[in-house]
């Protein structure tokens, strides 16, 4: 265990201490691993002590594949070969008992990961809705599906079969949220799982363990922490795994990928690195602009991959949109997270300041100018308050690198081709938001940003919701498409049954179909 001379937590709100737990093969451990302690940024001092949670080693990642491995039994166990129907009733016997660990569980993000009190809610309601949603979307494919099919003489139904095992790694700004939006459709699908928590938000998984435990049966979820970078390589290069679900840079993703012994077999989903550009364009309806700016920068201190991440604004208005950015960046609540209609709050890793400060020294140096040095870039523990800069140079790191954090780059522009040219040479391809009115200038630059991104916003910030939206990105942004009806489809493969449509044919197809033989060749329809 770290040492730790961690404060005793005060007296509102309080969190249970977490002992440290994992699910490997439907057992529920709390011993035989390391473990490491776990605080809060969130205290006026010294980090606050929330618990305990597991850091293990590679043989017990292999341990939690094997389990998986074991459960998929190659595509023949209990759960890749049930109904569809009695996955949907195990999930969602699942997600009840989720719902009434709510309160716990949001308690958790909010003291791990620093997210405000109401967008931890948030994103406990959202993951239930994606829950709610991935049911019903898997009921009508599967609806669709049972339909068959005529032609070429032929007489088929296509179903969609699970891939196999997957490994299934959630970010740490929406630890909850993120990780089950490939959790949830990889589980459904028939697809058995191993889940290795992000870097912060761990403690919230434990009070869900007892509910996989029960819903899933033995080694279909299986679930643990440990430090990536030491122990996912020799579980993926056991060559257990079928599937990568991965939200995290595309530099670990690489490292990954390149671990794998049979590459062709190995499926990824990956949603990565995002630069996302605002453009606010001469006429554009300023006050709405920085509003929107405002809220894509800086929503969950900036730490998200769809946060705008690089705002350029044209000359004529630039002044107008900066001063009012800074007047209301200084003025936004910040404190703890607790707080009512607080907005900035403490940043959930200790090193994250000094490099967000590194950022903007660098931008300085390169002729960028900190619009609002009174509080800009001032830190209280690990709060580091929003940093606006103006005049910011296309070679400074904060032009071109992730910021993931509350520093908002503005660089100044006279022609759309200088802008349209970052984005082109951009190494992501998420998002970008446009703000502007004149439907002769937007039609033109839609047109020619649509094959450099997913997502062209208009008047508004990048974001990933509503869930039922496609969720991807070109370039190094992300492989695969994840929303909830392509998730469904990116963790499973369409698999068919076909007979000869003449009465031979006919006889063996009626005969399985009407004694229900089959659980995959079925006309059994989930309601
Ligand atoms: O970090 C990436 C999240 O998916 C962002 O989702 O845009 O709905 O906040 P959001």
């Amino acid at each position: 265990m770290e040492n730790s001379q961690a404060k005793v937590l005060p007296a509102f709100p309080e969190v249970p201490k977490m002992k440290g737990a994992i699910l490997i093969n439907g057992e529920i451990l709390t011993e035989g691993f390391a473990s490491r302690e776990v605080h809060s940024t969130c205290a006026s001092g010294e980090p606050v002590l929330l618990g305990t949670t597991p850091n293990v080693d590679a043989a017990m990642l292999l341990r939690a594949v094997d389990a998986a491995h074991h459960a998929w039994a190659k595509g023949q166990g209990d759960w890749p070969t049930a109904r569809m129907e009695d996955r949907i009733n195990a999930v969602s016997a699942f997600r009840d008992a989720m719902v009434a660990r709510r309160e716990l569980v949001c308690r958790l993000l909010m003291w791990e990961i620093g997210k405000s009190w109401l967008d931890s809610q948030a994103e406990f309601d959202r993951t239930i809705l994606y829950v709610n949603d991935t049911i019903e979307e898997l009921k009508r494919l599967d609806r669709d599906s049972t339909r068959l099919q005529f032609a070429g003489g032929l007489v088929a139904q296509i179903r969609r079969a699970p891939l196999g095992v997957t490994l299934c790694m959630g970010p740490f700004n929406y630890p909850l949220n993120e990780t089950f939006t490939t959790l949830i459709p990889a589980l459904i699908m028939g697809n058995t799982v191993v889940v290795k928590l992000a870097r912060f938000g761990q403690l919230l998984w434990e009070p869900l363990l007892e509910a996989f435990r029960d819903c899933f049966p033995k080694g279909v979820v299986n679930i643990i922490n440990g430090l990536g970078r030491e122990i996912v390589a020799p579980s993926i290069q056991s060559g257990k795994i079928d599937v990568l679900a991965f939200i995290g840079s595309s530099r670990v993703a690489s490292q990954i990928k390149a671990e794998h012994p049979n590459p062709h077999r190995f499926r990824s989903i990956l949603s990565l690195d995002a630069k996302n550009p605002a453009v606010v364009l001469a006429d554009a309806d300023i006050d709405n602009a920085v509003s929107e700016c405002i809220k894509g920068s800086l929503s969950f201190n900036g730490q998200r991959c769809t946060a705008l991440k690089m705002l350029f604004v044209h000359r004529s208005v630039a002044a107008e949109f900066t001063k009012k950015m800074a007047a209301k960046i200084d003025a936004l609540p910040t404190g703890l997270p607790w707080t009512p209609g607080v907005q900035i709050t403490p940043l959930p890793d200790l090193g994250k300041p000094a490099y967000l400060q590194s950022l903007i020294d660098d931008a300085v140096k390169k002729g960028a100018t900190l619009v609002n040095p009174a509080l800009g870039g001032k830190v209280e523990g690990t709060l580091f308050h929003p940093a606006l800069l103006r005049g910011v140079s296309l070679d400074s790191r904060v032009a071109n690198e992730e910021q993931f954090g509350p520093v908002i780059p503005i660089r100044e522009f006279d022609s759309i081709e200088e802008v349209e040219d970052y984005i082109v040479h951009s190494h992501s391809g998420a998002q970008v938001s446009l703000f502007g009115r004149d439907p002769n200038i937007l039609g033109g630059m839609i047109d020619r940003l649509a094959n450099q991104v997913c997502r062209i916003n208009l008047n508004s910030q990048c974001q990933r919701g509503p869930d039922v939206f496609p969720f991807t990105g070109r370039k190094d942004s992300a492989e695969g498409t994840l929303s909830v009806y392509d998730a469904l489809r990116c963790f499973s493969i369409r698999s068919m049954v076909a007979a000869k449509q003449d009465s031979a044919g006919k006889a063996v197809v009626r005969g399985i179909l009407e004694k229900d033989t089959s659980r995959f060749f079925s006309s059994h329809v989930v309601i």
